[in-house]
């Protein structure tokens, strides 16, 4: 039996118990909580039927959804194959000739909570497998129908399954922005998941991890300033990548970083020291007041010290909305192309990232 339960729905991952965070935030960008409910830990459904235009997509790329599914349809279906039937009838009808790369993510309930072993992975794996052969099988009986134009999008395909026979689906075009960020992610559920790194003296290294996952790695031999860097889990990931790490904080490294050769601490004020020269990238993990931090990225945004930024906006109690706007807003300012995430492993903080628009 195939039947579609409901209409279409905006879905959205989030870290669990920041729903009503990311409810918070949708509510200020236009979305009264009438509309919005929490359908799952970690899932948020919302009414919105439309797609919005391509410009108007960074309001609906809220900083607490590390992942939209964008018109979700809800679906019964008894088997794979009528699963994998469904997701292949919400594909566009421009479809495959108006489309680049194909992503599939079938994703599961338990996955958007971190849990290590969910229910229903081997299924969500036979799902998303049976997806794509059945999108290869389309493909080569209409690839050589007519040329592709230049720079198509991408198409993302999710399969988010809440029981064995019923699951919401979304297909989507993939928006770029200049490198490597993508809407929606091209990170299942939007969890980068980094796997643990025996060498790092600090959890914190996953929250790097978790940018550089949608920022893009920088690459060998880059100069990167890291701020607050103590005890070193960022200059640790930054050291890993073969990154020249200038580390600045008023403690010492761990022992092991301190002596790597790819490292140099300075002790000092992350607020007042400045580079000699521009460097690649910065980093700040500094713990300080939001409009500190700000400050802090307004300076060296002001300044052009920097190609690409991650630096953490901390709050206390709830989000400080008007100083995460302002530190977006003066790194657009100063021409980055920037945006923030609340990602998995954050605690109650967000992660403004940043790089130089150079491309045409
Ligand atoms: C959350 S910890 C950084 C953790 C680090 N990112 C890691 O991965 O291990 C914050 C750091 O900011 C440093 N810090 C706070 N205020 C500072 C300041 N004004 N100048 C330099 N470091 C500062 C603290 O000493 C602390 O080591």
């Amino acid at each position: 039996m195939l039947t579609t339960q409901s209409p279409a729905a905006w879905l959205f991952c989030c870290r669990h118990d920041f729903e009503s965070t990311l409810r918070a935030e949708l509510a200020r960008s236009g979305l009264p909580s009438e509309h919005t409910r929490v359908l799952a830990p970690g899932l948020v459904h919302a009414r919105l039927l439309q797609l919005p235009a391509e410009q108007a997509i960074r309001q609906w790329d809220p900083v607490y959804a590390l992942q939209v599914l964008p018109a979700a349809q809800a679906v019964i279906a008894d088997s794979i194959a009528q699963l994998a039937q469904q997701a292949m009838a919400a594909l566009p009808p421009q479809w495959p000739s108006q489309f680049g790369r194909w992503h599939v993510h079938v994703l599961t309930l338990g996955q958007l909570k971190g849990q290590p072993k969910p229910l229903l992975t081997p299924r969500a794996e036979l799902v998303r497998k049976a997806i794509l052969k059945a999108m290869a099988t389309a493909m080569g009986r209409q690839a050589d129908r007519q040329p592709k134009p230049i720079g198509m999008p991408d198409l993302v395909v999710q399969v988010l399954l809440v029981t064995a026979q019923t699951a919401w689906i979304s297909a989507s075009p993939v928006v770029r922005w200049g490198r490597a960020m993508t809407w929606p992610s091209l990170v299942p559920a939007g969890l980068a998941d980094p796997p643990d790194e025996d060498a790092a003296p600090s959890s914190a290294f996953r929250k790097l991890r978790e940018a550089f996952a949608i920022l893009g790695n920088p690459a060998p031999g880059e100069r990167v300033v890291d701020l607050g860097a103590s005890p070193g889990g960022w200059s640790h990931v930054l050291q890993a990548l073969d990154c020249q790490v200038t580390a600045v904080d008023r403690t010492e490294l761990a022992p092991s970083l301190m002596a790597s050769p790819r490292i140099e601490f300075v002790r000092g004020d992350a607020f007042r020291w400045q580079p000699a020269a521009p460097v690649d990238g910065l980093v700040s993990d500094v713990i300080a007041a939001p409009e500190r931090a700000t400050a802090l990225l307004q300076n060296w945004c002001n300044q052009h010290w920097m190609r690409w930024f991650v630096v953490q906006l901390k709050f206390k109690g709830e989000p400080n909305w008007d100083e995460l706007e302002r530190a977006l807003a003066c790194g657009r300012q100063s021409g980055y192309i920037v945006r923030a995430k609340h990602f998995f492993n954050d605690k109650n903080e967000v992660t403004v990232m940043g790089f130089a628009n150079e491309e045409p």
